[in-house]
């Protein structure tokens, strides 16, 4: 029998597959229907900033009153405001209670701000880890990119100062220097980044010339952009703990992410597409192929196509791209 066993942050799992953050961790009978299917660990909905403050009544201080995160402002409206924060560490502790696999809180944030005290509740409230969503779309033409990727780092290095459990990032792929920037975030104090977020991406009815949500659930295509960075930051930063996220519906995904490097892979589409039991699929198809590669540990492949790891480093490259398609007729 192969052995799943992975280090997560500290935190011990029985395999490296993670229910991402979802409406389906949002609650402590499905969270136990997860651990049932056999999943390793799982993120909690996220809570947002937003929501934070508004209950606390303390109002962010920023200079920066606009919500600048579209999936927020719908779920502060349709949402978050039935649900308190101190329903949420409710559910730290009952899924605590419930469940043997690590429980880890999400916070979705875009600034370092007052917010972050309530870090401190939910680790108290048992919390094994904190994930921390951070996006802000940067459309300010007089900021810099290096002043958007500073407030990443900023509210990692407040949050660490408030927690003693590790903290992961989940960051988007739109960065000038993913490298880079991952490396700060662990500089700053986070033991994990997670690669990537999907976020709600608009989309246009062309009937009615109107707004519309693209779909929000991924495909098996989607997991190429965090495939490729999990191999290259893998590569370039030893020591950076990823959680791969986008696109993984079977276990050929999770297969080719811990080939990458990646330490764990969060997966949220499929279980609302294939239903729980597709972790079942996932176990089998990574047992088997382990059986096939006589790998008795997942530290006996992981990493092993990363891009330290390979010949041709290139491959990973745009230039191999250009190659591909000037040759294609
Ligand atoms: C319905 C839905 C709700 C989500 N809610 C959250 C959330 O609250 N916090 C978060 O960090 N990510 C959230 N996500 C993003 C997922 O955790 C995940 O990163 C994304 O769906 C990509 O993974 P996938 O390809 O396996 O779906 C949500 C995704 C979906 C589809």
């Amino acid at each position: 029998m192969a052995n799943f066993a992975t280090n997560y942050m500290g935190l011990s799992l029985k395999n490296p597959i993670v229910a991402g953050s979802s409406g389906l961790t949002n609650s402590v009978k499905q969270i136990q229907q997860l651990e049932e299917a056999g999943v390793g660990a799982v993120v909690l909905k996220s809570l947002f900033e937003e929501q934070i403050s508004i209950d606390t009544n303390s109002v962010m201080n920023t200079g920066n009153e606009q919500n600048t995160y579209p999936e927020a402002e719908d779920y502060i409206q349709n949402y978050t405001r039935m649900n308190s924060i101190s329903k949420y560490l409710e559910l730290v502790k009952e899924a605590k209670k419930a469940v043997d696999i690590p429980v880890i809180a999400s916070v979705n944030c875009v600034n370092a701000s007052d917010w972050s005290n309530f870090a401190k509740e939910i680790e108290a409230a048992g919390a094994d880890a904190l994930e921390l969503n951070i996006y802000e779309l940067p459309v300010d033409r007089n900021v810099s990119a290096d002043s958007y990727d500073k407030k990443y780092y900023d509210i990692v290095r407040m949050v660490k100062r408030k927690v003693k459990i590790p903290i992961a990032v989940k960051i988007g792929s739109n960065f000038s220097n993913p490298v880079r920037v991952v490396d700060q975030i662990h500089a700053n104090g986070a033991s994990s980044v997670v690669l990537f977020n999907k976020f709600y991406t608009p989309d246009f009815d062309l009937e009615k010339l109107e707004f519309t949500s693209a779909d929000v659930m991924s495909t098996p295509l989607d997991i190429y952009p965090g495939l490729r960075w999990t191999g290259i930051i893998k590569g370039k930063l030893p020591k950076a703990q990823i959680a791969a996220s986008t696109g993984i519906h079977d276990g050929d995904g999770v297969i080719k992410q811990l080939l990458a490097g990646a330490q764990v892979t969060q997966i949220c589409s499929t279980l609302y597409l294939n239903g729980f039991d597709v972790v079942k699929g996932m176990l089998t198809e990574l047992e088997s192929f382990m059986k096939k590669w006589s790998f008795e540990n997942i530290e006996d492949f992981r990493g092993r196509m990363s891009y330290r790891n390979i010949d041709s480093p290139a491959i990973y490259e745009r230039s191999q791209f250009m190659k591909y398609y000037s040759n294609k007729k």
